[in-house]
């Protein structure tokens, strides 16, 4: 975006402030300089080093190193943000601020390029005051905006913090519009974040100053304060939205203080949050099982769906909390949340979500990957501290079997009861026998109605376009044949037409099969 439009923006959005309008969420008083249409995703050291000396030069390049080779710059992490205690504590003769020499060596241009030589981008600190929070006395941008901001994009700065330290009884808008305005003029896109800990509301005026702004105090790794940050910011989902995000504070996955269920819940309700996801431990020491929470793709594009919805909460009875997000292609998320010391049964139902009205829908369980269908309710089994969370779709399109094409031997029968349509596909009792359907995708799931009276399974190989992409699928036993259950598999299927076949891999043939549902 050129600097001249974001200008402009700053200047229209200074209006609107100054008629003394109330500032909601709504986009046409957003803050609009086209940055953060998502969340940002990223890394932040604060959490885990504070301003101990292992926050340094070496550990940013690491970090940065670590986002490519390990995949989290794929998953859409993006941003390497430094925090707190960078700076010495004095400015130069010129006013400027100064890097400590110690820690960056090579000063923060230089770190900036060598995270922008990564393909990532570069995010630095400072405090609306007269001196951040650390009590060294690193001095603040109050009174010092347009010059620190002016040297910020000079050093190639992507993204700023900006915290809410020593800041003198100045009114907070005040002081966070400044910035806004002094960024603007820097001439460089720059994601504001406004770090003032919720203290007068930002979530009622932020929208047109900043990015995000954090809705709660300081976050520690630990259950019960990680928790009270998602029950204070679920509340405020209604000023969230593409470019302006409530803030409940940056990670803490792999920091140590939390059981991996809960480190799951905590990753869980920022992505249903719609929350910056921004990464606070030492990557340099991670374990696999922080890579896997941190780099669950499913759960990312939550947090990322380009709707822009924060999670609304639809019931929290005695810490039994159920979260339902809207996402871009009509699918709801729903998380299950259990915040209680005991093992719980939670559940909702689709039309709690708003999609009521089919006859079934895809529910994915987005950390065991499972997929099955339900004709509405939602409901699971959910330890103490855990979170189920699902991606409920539905819309499927409904394939008959009798509109199939049943390999020789096999008839269309319409003998044993339940079955929809005017019918089902009773493949031949032979290994190769198969169904095969002409489908038009897009879709995400594939889900067959069979019946099975027999007592042992009837696996088959699932082959989409020619190519098999599940071997031996069990089809269990229904009890009789004239009950009919479903067997769902994930899928990525194109838009456009394709050919799905099942095809019996045991000389009992296929089960008897009703229908092939498409879930988008
Ligand atoms: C405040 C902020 C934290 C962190 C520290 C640094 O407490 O809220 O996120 O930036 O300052 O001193």
């Amino acid at each position: 975006m050129s600097s001249l439009r974001r200008s402009t923006s700053a200047a229209a959005a200074l209006v609107i402030a100054a008629s003394g309008l109330v500032l909601g969420s709504s986009p046409a008083s957003a803050l609009e300089n086209g940055l953060l249409r998502t969340p940002p995703m990223g890394f932040n050291n604060w959490n885990s080093t504070q301003c101990r000396a292992e926050f340094n030069e070496a550990m940013i390049k690491g970090i940065a190193d670590i986002f490519v080779s390990k995949g989290l710059k794929a998953a859409g992490y993006t941003y390497v943000n430094i925090d707190d205690c960078w700076a010495l504590p004095a400015r130069n003769s010129a006013g400027d601020l100064v890097p400590d020499p110690a820690r960056f060596p090579g000063g923060i241009k230089a770190l900036a390029d060598y995270v922008h030589g990564k393909g990532l981008k570069f995010g630095i600190y400072t405090s609306a005051g007269t001196k951040t929070c650390n009590t060294a006395g690193f001095p603040g941008a109050l009174g010092h905006e347009q010059q620190d901001a002016n040297l910020f994009a000079s050093w190639g700065v992507d993204y700023l913090k900006y915290d809410n330290c020593n800041n003198q009884g100045v009114d907070a808008q005040q002081r966070y519009k400044a910035m806004r305005d002094a960024l603007a003029k820097s001439g460089r896109p720059i994601a504001y974040s406004i770090c003032e800990w919720g203290q007068n509301k930002p979530w009622t005026w932020a929208a047109p100053v900043g990015n995000l702004w954090r809705t709660t105090g300081d976050i520690s790794d630990k259950w019960s304060s990680m928790i009270g940050k998602a029950q204070t910011n679920r509340g405020l989902a209604q000023y969230a939205g593409p470019g302006h995000w409530n803030d409940p504070d940056m990670l803490e996955v792999g920091n140590g203080g939390m059981t991996a269920a809960e480190y799951r819940t905590h990753f869980s309700l920022w992505a249903m949050m719609a929350a910056p996801l921004l990464i606070g431990s030492d990557l340099r020491k991670a374990s696999d099982d922080s890579f896997a929470i941190l780099k669950n793709t499913d759960v990312i594009a939550l947090d990322q769906d380009p709707l822009g919805k924060q999670a609304t909460v639809l019931s929290a009875n005695g810490g039994l909390v159920v979260y339902s997000k809207v996402l871009a292609n009509g699918d709801r998320a729903v998380a299950l949340s259990n915040e209680t010391s005991a093992t719980a049964t939670i559940s909702t139902s689709a039309s709690a979500t708003g999609i009521g009205g089919a006859s079934s829908y895809t529910l994915k369980d987005l950390w065991s990957k499972a997929v099955r269908s339900t004709t509405g309710t939602i409901s699971a089994s959910v330890p103490s501290h855990a979170t189920v969370l699902y991606r409920l779709s539905s819309g499927a399109a409904r394939y008959e079997a009798e509109s199939a094409t049943v390999s020789a031997g096999g008839t269309i029968d319409a003998n044993h009861a339940g079955f929809s349509g005017t019918g089902f596909a009773n493949g031949a009792n032979a290994v190769g026998s198969y169904v095969e359907w002409q489908v038009t995708g897009p879709a995400s799931a594939l889900t067959f109605g069979y019946a099975n009276g027999t007592t042992a399974a009837r696996p088959v190989d699932i082959a989409v376009d020619g190519t098999v992409v599940a071997t031996g699928v069990p089809f269990p036993p229904t009890g009789a044949w004239t009950t009919w259950s479903t067997v769902a598999r994930p899928v990525s299927l194109a838009a456009g037409a394709h050919t799905v076949r099942v095809t019996a891999t045991t000389a009992d043939g296929p089960a008897n099969l009703d229908y092939l549902d498409l879930s988008r």
